[in-house]
């Protein structure tokens, strides 16, 4: 693997990401960059290949990103003491953070990427999709949207009851449909329970859902969904 092959990306990446990015491909976690997934704000999403398949390489760009908007969401949290307002700083423990989110997602059982390796603002990860990355719900609507929401409202229950986290960016955007089950992805902003006002965002990630899925003609009621992930009661 030669640094050569990363040069066509060269105007996207700083020196020091293509460093890691080279150290990631030469430990085997991916062989080739091969395409742009979204190009998005806070970070750059690539497929890579590896062997047959592919996976996701997600990078965090050190430069573009709200870094002060970043840093007033990591500094209650009290899992990253000591964190210090350095632009560098920050990006990497956002990384980290999403790396650590979705172990603990993956561990409960919940349907996420699972994550291969994190160095400095680079995360890889497994590709939801089969030959391409899968659709998110803004744009593929399950055949059968009750049964996807059954699984999806379990899964986000999982993460509130078994895993401890508040996924707080939840939304059409950060779902994956692949046949037919949901896979929550984007997990740089969850948080633990031990962060300070946690249940706002809990219920910010439910309303938005709730809307969502009564758009697509579900008929859910918020505060029995909002009681179903918080008290485990079986009524949906
Ligand atoms: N593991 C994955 N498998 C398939 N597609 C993925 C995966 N991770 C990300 N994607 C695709 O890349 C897009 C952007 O990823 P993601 O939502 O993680 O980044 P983002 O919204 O830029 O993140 P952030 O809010 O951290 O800046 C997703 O909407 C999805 O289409
Ligand atoms: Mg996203």
């Amino acid at each position: 693997m030669s640094k050569k092959k990363f040069s066509t990306f060269g105007n996207v990446f700083d020196d020091s990401t293509l460093r890691i990015l080279f150290k990631l491909s030469s430990q085997g976690y991916f062989d080739e960059m091969l395409s742009p997934v979204l190009i998005g704000k806070e970070a750059n999403v690539f497929t890579a290949s590896k062997g047959k398949g592919k996976v996701i390489v997600k990078i965090y760009r050190t430069q573009a990103c709200d870094f002060n908007k970043m840093y007033d969401y990591l500094a209650p949290d009290p899992r990253f003491p000591k964190l210090k307002k350095n632009r560098r700083e920050i990006i990497v423990t956002w990384a980290r953070k999403e790396y650590r989110n979705l172990l603990i997602a993956r561990k409960a059982g919940i349907n996420v990427p699972t994550p291969y390796a994190v160095n400095g603002n680079v995360l890889v990860m497994e590709m939801i999709g089969k030959d391409e990355p899968a659709k998110r719900l803004k744009d593929r609507l399950p055949e059968d949207i009750e049964l996807f929401y059954e699984s999806f409202i379990k899964d986000v229950r999982k993460l509130y009851k078994e895993a401890k986290l508040i996924h707080a960016d939840l939304s059409e955007y950060n779902v994956l449909i692949l046949d037919d089950k949901p896979y929550i992805i984007d997990f740089s902003h969850a948080i633990s329970m031990k962060y300070p006002r946690f249940v706002d965002f809990l219920e910010r990630d439910l309303k938005i859902m709730t809307k969502f899925f009564n758009r697509k003609g579900l008929n859910l009621e918020y505060e029995k969904v909002l009681k179903y992930v918080t008290d485990g009661t079986e009524d949906k």
